[in-house]
């Protein structure tokens, strides 16, 4: 067999569908939420239980494994190349509290097919390939999330990663030592050839069009916020309506507010407030202080801003007119990103190559590849989620998308790594 060219061989093995599908439904399984999806918090008993399942099956098929202070897991299938950089793919396998069992996890066990297809098939690679799980992407338990990828990417210090702590007071870094995923080796710092990831679509448009492959140009930008609204705690029967400072009705208007600048500014900005912290949290007290958290994503950096700013104004003027504080504390600031040329074409030749229907589209979604895309060449390949559902345990997808994505994903990886005469 001989496999050479960036555009991938012309006799490139398929990966096995059902295995890839066993796969996912057996992570699934960790953390597996009553609705039918998965619930594991990054760094939690049942994130070391997802880890240890992966770490394993790499280990059973060959790999080396790898895994840096911030506890991002590298295992790499060996290429025959020795001073070649790696071409590295993966995903995350952290969650949203009631999460699916696809998203972040099809983008590692994507990685492990292909590596088991390699395999398989006798296939050596002049590169190595790393499959990568990067330490909570999803931001739900430690406030902000994909900041051990962006500390490999050289965004944010390592220090500051550590520090990261949960609503308990603790931190990314005890985290990590508690559940044996402290790594010792330097996040980063070291070339990559290229970072593929593949992914749901996590939205609509690729099942509407019936086309199995979303070549993704680039993402969204985001901009999060924790708004604090300070007022005052008293007697839920006795202290008069018109004496009250509110903080919780306060930031129901401003919540109501923020929803009113995204349609304000249609088609483009999202904006979600998907948190509330309320204290004391009792039902006859009035709350003193409330804190809630949107997200904010425009396609466009100048009309995000723009965004921003008549958030902070709306809000402003809800509490000046209610008598109370508003604090608007920013804990992410992501600029639109725009993936690499020769990689997006590489996604889109393979898909070509393999007959797979295609189109290009932008990612709503964030995603690690959009912090990896400032350190080294980088590309996404979406495949149709049913109905465009994620973040909710119904997420699904059908076997055969999953597998052609997965198939077009082993002829890029082919084609970076450079597949042995
Ligand atoms: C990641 O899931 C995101 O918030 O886009
Ligand atoms: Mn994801
Ligand atoms: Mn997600």
């Amino acid at each position: 067999m001989t496999h050479s060219g960036n555009s991938g061989p012309t006799d490139q093995p398929k990966v096995d569908g059902e295995r890839l599908w066993a796969s996912l439904m057996d992570m699934g399984r960790v953390g597996a939420t009553p609705g039918g999806g998965s619930g594991r918090l990054a760094l939690t008993d049942l994130d070391r239980e997802a880890r240890d399942l992966f770490v394993d099956w790499c280990r059973g098929a060959g790999c080396a494994v790898r895994i840096d202070r911030m506890g991002n897991i590298f295992a790499r299938r060996a290429g025959a190349g020795k001073a070649r950089s790696p071409a590295m793919t993966g995903g995350h396998l952290d969650t949203q509290p009631l999460g699916g069992r696809f998203d972040g996890v099809y983008g590692v066990l994507a990685g492990l097919e292909v590596v088991r297809t390699l395999n398989d098939a006798g296939i050596e690679t002049e590169a190595p390939i790393d499959v990568v799980v990067w330490t909570d992407e999803e931001g739900v338990r430690f406030g902000s999330g994909m900041i051990a990828s962006g500390i490999f990417a050289g965004i944010y210090d390592l220090d500051h990663g550590l520090a990261c702590a949960d609503a308990d007071g603790k931190t990314m870094g005890e985290e990590l030592e508690r559940i044996g995923y402290a790594g010792s080796e330097p996040v980063g710092g070291y070339p990559v050839d290229a970072f593929i990831e593949a992914h749901i679509e996590q939205g609509p448009v690729l099942e509407s069009e019936g086309k199995p492959i979303g070549v993704v140009l680039g993402a969204q930008g985001q901009r999060c916020f924790r708004v604090t609204v300070e007022g005052e705690e008293g007697h839920a029967g006795t202290l008069p309506m018109k004496r009250r400072r509110d903080a919780l009705l306060g930031a129901a208007r401003m919540i109501d507010a923020v929803n009113r600048v995204a349609f304000s500014h249609q088609p483009h900005p999202m904006i979600t407030v998907g948190a509330v912290w309320v204290r004391p949290n009792s039902r006859n007290t009035i709350s003193g202080r409330t804190e809630f958290a949107i997200d904010a994503r425009h396609p466009d950096d100048d009309l995000l801003a723009t965004v921003d700013d008549d958030m902070r104004r709306a809000c402003g003027e809800i509490a000046r007119e209610a008598g109370l504080g508003v604090d608007f504390e920013q804990t992410s600031d992501r600029q639109t990103v725009t993936f690499e040329k020769s990689c997006i074409t590489a996604i889109r030749e393979a898909a070509e190559a393999l007959s797979l229907p295609h189109r290009d589209i932008y990612s709503g979604a964030g995603h690690d590849a959009c912090n990896i895309s400032a350190c080294t060449p980088t590309g996404m390949i979406f495949v149709p989620c049913e109905k465009g559902i994620s973040h909710n345990e119904k997420e699904n997808a059908r076997p055969e998308d999953l597998a052609a994505g997965c198939d077009v994903l082993l002829r890029v990886l082919l084609g970076r790594a450079g597949a042995r005469e």
